[in-house]
């Protein structure tokens, strides 16, 4: 194509998006696509969900939410509207503008990236790919996923990028749970193949983001996404080391996090906890671990830090073991409550959480197991656990039959001094006890 009628076409492409005139298509109508789904309706779009759960297709077509961080009215008063249609018929993917992927990128049982999903959504793209069409991946990835992955798949099509489509990633910085940032506030990475892709891209976003922040390469803004989480899990590590080494000389590493915290440059705190837990943390590190092999590069970072948190559990476990030990207990029979099994506070989410670890630890040392957590009503089979559980009422009784309450999540809606008042031993991995000082003959930090 020639570059003024390019020009002509970049410019008749941006101002369908600053009217509202380019329908906007999400696949993946999960934690990451509904959220966001939302945020673009909210700002005039038509909007088009994919998703290959009819279930949820179904629910959603019926106004209904499956998340707790989302109300049914928000979702409901735009399918009233008529902006806001869900489908599995991926036929329909010829009719947006612009197609944002949202599917999941686990790893596989060897801790290698499973692509499954993004390639299937690529494979469901291409069969569909017209001129026009702006793709942009959100999925969290290795580096060159965009270009190595994706634009093979579409250019065999014979369109051409840049000129007859568009194509461009951007991660996605969700942050389950915390009221602090809404996806409007929190800023927004982008990057596109050609300048092309990144101008069309970033206008995209702008519309509904409050700052766009436009990288040189694709490359970059999946490594950005990388970084961040890699960054998180290194630090939780290190603060979960310390706080097994503090344990041992007699110190709360917990006191030590909040005097360093005082320090007003160059300290961010991180906090100790059960394990790591989550679909981004326990996972997105090794999507560069398997890729950094490629270049002959071992993350040894990266590797320590999993080490060290997937241990986290065993050490859970085995500061229940002797705390029980001291009260002349054994592990075997004793009769343990789970307080949380979400993977973080305040989420109806258990994928990844430490708390499936810390239970099937339990249970094959021949502890009774029950659970509390007001957000996971059932445990849902899991890659590697299969619970068949659900959630109990947190009564008086209960607590008092427990030989111990281990808590792993620290919900705010659950009254944690009238736990400890109310059970005999308390296992407390993440401070909720903090200002119990009168309990502490029964309480365990771990
Ligand atoms: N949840 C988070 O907090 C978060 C934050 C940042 C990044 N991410 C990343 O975003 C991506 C999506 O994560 P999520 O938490 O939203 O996952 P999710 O499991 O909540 O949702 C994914 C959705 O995609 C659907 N799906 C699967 N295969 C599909 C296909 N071929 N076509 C259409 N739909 C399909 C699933 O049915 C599901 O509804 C992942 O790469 C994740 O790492 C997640």
């Amino acid at each position: 194509m020639e570059f003024r009628s390019l020009m002509m076409v970049i410019d008749q492409f941006l101002k369908k998006i600053q009217k509202r005139q380019t329908p906007v298509g999400i696949i993946g109508m999960g934690y990451v696509g509904l959220p966001l789904v939302l945020r673009f309706c909210e700002e005039g779009f038509r909007v088009l969900g994919f998703d290959v759960d009819s279930k949820k297709v179904a629910q959603l077509k019926r106004g209904r939410s499956y998340l707790k961080s989302i109300s049914s009215s928000r979702i409901s008063q735009f399918v009233r509207n008529g902006l806001l249609d869900v489908t599995d018929d991926f036929s329909r993917l010829t009719k947006p503008d612009c197609i944002i992927i949202c599917v999941p990128t686990p790893l596989t049982e060897k801790m290698e990236p499973d692509l499954q999903y993004i390639e299937k959504t690529t494979e469901a793209i291409r069969d569909h790919l017209r001129k026009g069409q702006l793709i942009i991946l959100e999925s969290t990835s290795y580096p060159g996923t965009t270009q190595e992955l994706i634009l093979p798949q579409l250019e065999s099509t014979g369109l051409k990028v840049g000129t007859d489509f568009f194509l461009a990633y951007s991660p996605e910085r969700e942050d389950p749970g915390s009221k602090r940032f809404s996806t409007f506030q929190i800023p927004k990475v982008v990057s596109g193949v050609t300048p092309s892709c990144n101008k069309i891209a970033t206008t995209l976003y702008g519309q509904v983001i409050q700052k766009v922040v436009p990288v040189s390469s694709p490359r970059v803004a999946e490594l950005t996404k990388l970084l961040e989480n890699i960054y998180r899990s290194v630090n939780i590590a290190l603060v979960n080391e310390l706080k097994m080494l503090a344990d041992r000389m007699g110190i709360d590493i917990w006191e030590v996090i909040e005097a360093a915290s005082t320090k007003p440059f160059g300290f961010s705190p991180f906090y100790p906890g059960p394990g790591m837990g989550g679909h981004c943390i326990p996972i997105d590190p090794f999507y560069l671990s398997w890729k950094a092999r490629e270049y002959d590069f071992t993350t040894k970072f990266i590797q320590l830090a999993g080490e060290i948190n997937v241990s986290i559990p065993y050490y859970v476990v085995s500061k229940t073991v002797d705390a029980l030990n001291d009260r002349k207990k054994s592990i075997k029979g004793a009769k343990l409550l789970i307080l949380g099994v979400a993977y973080k506070k305040d989420v109806d989410d258990a994928r990844e959480s430490p708390a499936l670890a810390i239970m099937d630890l339990f249970q094959k040392r021949g502890a009774t197991i029950r659970y509390h957590d007001p957000f996971i009503p059932s445990l849902p089979t899991f890659r590697k656990y299969h619970f068949k559980l659900n959630s109990c009422p947190l009564t008086q009784p209960l607590l008092q039959r427990m030989d111990a309450v281990v808590v792993v999540t620290d919900h705010s809606q659950v009254d944690y001094t009238w736990v400890v008042t109310h059970a005999p031993l308390i296992i407390d991995t993440r401070n909720v006890t903090k200002n119990m000082k009168q309990w502490k003959r029964k309480i365990v930090k771990a």
